[in-house]
């Protein structure tokens, strides 16, 4: 069985996008993998939010992932904080970590660019923390998107260089685990490029139907097909992405002839593409509500998550510190 280990990033709410993106993936996975996936609340330090907010969103990520069915009894689910271990590991890796390697990663020369006046060690060191919630679990396999690919090669460099120098073979170089093909991309409602949180592109898991409704009614369209058959534009080629999701083939089957011969309303498809996804996030949007009525149910979660997580990790860092010379008197 292999090891998963997986961070999740307390943005707070969940979009279409992200659901069929990660966690559909993650519901899969689960069921044949040794799956450890936590939210991954200090990191998300490096950007400053206020103790409510953080909270706040910890907590709805942990909602929405677990109604969209991450399940506590086949992966281990707990957040980043509650596993200090981890904060232990990230120490001890900073001492073989360059700041020449952290200058020059590519997601901390973007966070750079972007927020010249939040430069802090936190963005500087993520790539050493994101090593040391993959290394803590001795994790074979790691579901990365191109985004995360250079953390990942630099998580392996950081477990060689920790080999190397101490002349072991303990840490083992994680592999990514990419979904390939299997992944699907969820474009916007604004007309082009993927789903994102902004205003009037993204829907999301926690929406109630009359907002899904509105949004899509919003969705860019184009001014009609002009003659039969002609090439179908990308606003309306996103909104027949959606629907090959959440509706079933003959409704799909229907809208694309009734482009293809001219006669389609854009108004009746979404109509239809919104009372889809509807149905296709209610079961999600009532667990949600169920679970976040039941404060003693995620307290519970947790507390078990930080439980598994903790045996695991307080394992690897006695064996760490035995290693490096940190030995008790
Ligand atoms: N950096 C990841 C992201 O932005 C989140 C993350 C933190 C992570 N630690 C991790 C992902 C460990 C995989 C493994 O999405």
């Amino acid at each position: 069985m292999e090891r998963v280990v997986s961070g999740i990033r307390p943005t707070g709410r969940l979009h279409l996008g992200n659901y069929f993106g990660a966690m559909v993936n993650f519901v899969k996975m689960q069921e044949t993998n040794d799956c450890l996936f936590f939210i991954a609340d200090i990191h998300s330090l490096t950007t400053h939010p206020t103790p409510s907010d953080l909270h706040q969103n910890v907590k709805q990520t942990l909602i929405e992932y677990l109604a969209s069915g991450l399940d506590p009894d086949k992966a281990t689910i707990y957040v980043q904080s509650d596993v200090p271990e981890i904060l232990e590991l990230y120490t001890l890796f900073n001492m073989n970590a360059y700041v020449g390697e952290l200058n020059r990663t590519t997601s901390f020369k973007d966070k750079v660019r972007q927020n010249p006046n939040n430069v802090n060690a936190g963005l500087l060191t993520y790539p050493v923390l994101m090593a040391a919630d993959i290394l803590i679990h001795h994790a074979s396999k790691v579901p990365v998107g191109k985004d995360q690919e250079q953390h990942l090669e630099m998580t392996r460099t950081f477990a060689r260089r920790f080999n190397n120098m101490y002349g072991v073979e303990y840490f083992k170089e994680p592999e990514a685990f990419n979904f390939g093909r299997q992944l699907i991309k969820i474009p916007g409602l604004d007309g082009s490029g993927k789903m994102g949180k902004s205003e009037g592109n993204g829907i999301f898991l926690a929406d109630e139907p009359e907002l899904i409704r509105k949004k899509v009614m919003r969705a860019v369209t184009d001014s009609g097909p002009s003659a039969p058959n002609s090439p179908i534009s990308e606003p309306i080629q996103n909104l027949f992405t959606i629907m090959e999701v959440v509706s079933d083939s003959q409704t799909v089957q229907y809208f694309k002839e009734a482009y293809a011969n001219c006669s389609i309303r854009y108004g009746d498809m979404k109509k239809q593409l919104a009372e889809d996804i509807i149905r296709f996030t209610k079961p999600i949007y009532d667990r949600m509500q169920e679970i976040s009525a039941d404060e003693a149910y995620l307290q519970k979660t947790v507390r078990r998550g930080a439980e598994k997580a903790r045996a695991i990790a307080s394992k690897t860092i006695r064996e760490v510190k035995e290693i490096i010379g940190i030995k008790p008197f």
